[in-house]
């Protein structure tokens, strides 16, 4: 007899916009005395399962951050080796995502990937163009800073072209020169593997996010913990800053 989950989904509140921190697949490696790229290779079909059931649950944006700005850090073995994941992700999954109706998006600069990403990205970003379904963004080479200071020297340039004045820039124009323009703010942030911090995602769209913690390392994160998180989001009251 399957067992009964300990929490309690409200499937009539679903978030619209999930925003993921996918953290962990080092130490997941680690623990099990396996090089780190197989920790990614395990994130990535924990990955796959995960915006399946974005889907059925009916989430409407699913933002997962895949590469950050600082990852270039890491030693060139293992950032190549995500870029090849990547490549590979695109590959296998690109046919079943648009049969899905799923929208592929970018957040990033994804400019500075190698090729054959740039190429499986634009295949996919072309090929699930029109789809209606869920809009399934990918954060790569993004780091909320720099996706801020990108927006302020759109902003600046339109001042100093003289189309407007610097007291005419609102707070509306600033979510629309972002990365994520046209994307409603994440009403629910989820970070897996006990970390407690954004580490540059997401900066300004998440001025009311609600964040959820878990302790499950990313490749160990199933559809159930998932499920979990989103109803600890549900269990949360939000304000708005009112009482
Ligand atoms: C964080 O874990 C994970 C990443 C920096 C890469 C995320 C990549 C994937 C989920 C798989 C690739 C799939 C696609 C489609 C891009 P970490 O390495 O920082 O873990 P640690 O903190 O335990 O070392």
């Amino acid at each position: 007899m399957a067992t009964k989950p300990s929490y309690r989904l409200d499937l009539k509140r679903i978030p619209q916009h999930v925003a993921i921190v996918m953290d962990g697949n080092g130490r997941w490696a680690k623990k099990r005395g396996l090089p780190r790229l197989s920790g990614h290779n395990a994130g990535m079909e924990a990955l796959k399962e995960i915006v399946k059931r974005s889907d059925t649950l009916g989430v409407k944006y699913l933002t997962v951050y895949a590469f950050s700005t600082e990852n270039w850090k890491r030693p060139q073995e293992e950032v190549g080796g995500i870029f090849k994941l990547l490549v590979i992700y695109m590959k296998r999954e690109l046919a079943e995502l648009h049969a899905n109706n799923v929208k592929v998006r970018i957040l990033g600069d994804y400019s500075k990937l190698p090729a054959d990403s740039v190429a499986a990205l634009e295949t996919a970003i072309e090929k699930t163009g029109d789809n209606t379904g869920l809009n399934f963004n990918i954060a790569l080479n993004y780091g909320s800073r720099d996706e801020i200071m990108r927006a302020v020297r759109l902003l600046a340039a339109e001042c100093c072209q003289g189309r407007k004045t610097p007291d005419q820039l609102t707070e509306e124009m600033m979510s629309r020169a972002l990365y994520t323009g046209g994307i409603p703010d994440p009403e629910v942030i989820i970070r897996t593997s006990g970390e407690l911090r954004l580490s540059n995602f997401l900066l300004w769209q998440s001025a009311y996010s609600e964040l959820v913690f878990t302790d499950v390392l990313w490749p160990d994160f199933t559809p159930e913990e998932y499920e979990r998180c989103i109803a600890e989001f549900q269990g949360r009251k939000r304000r708005y800053g009112g009482v």
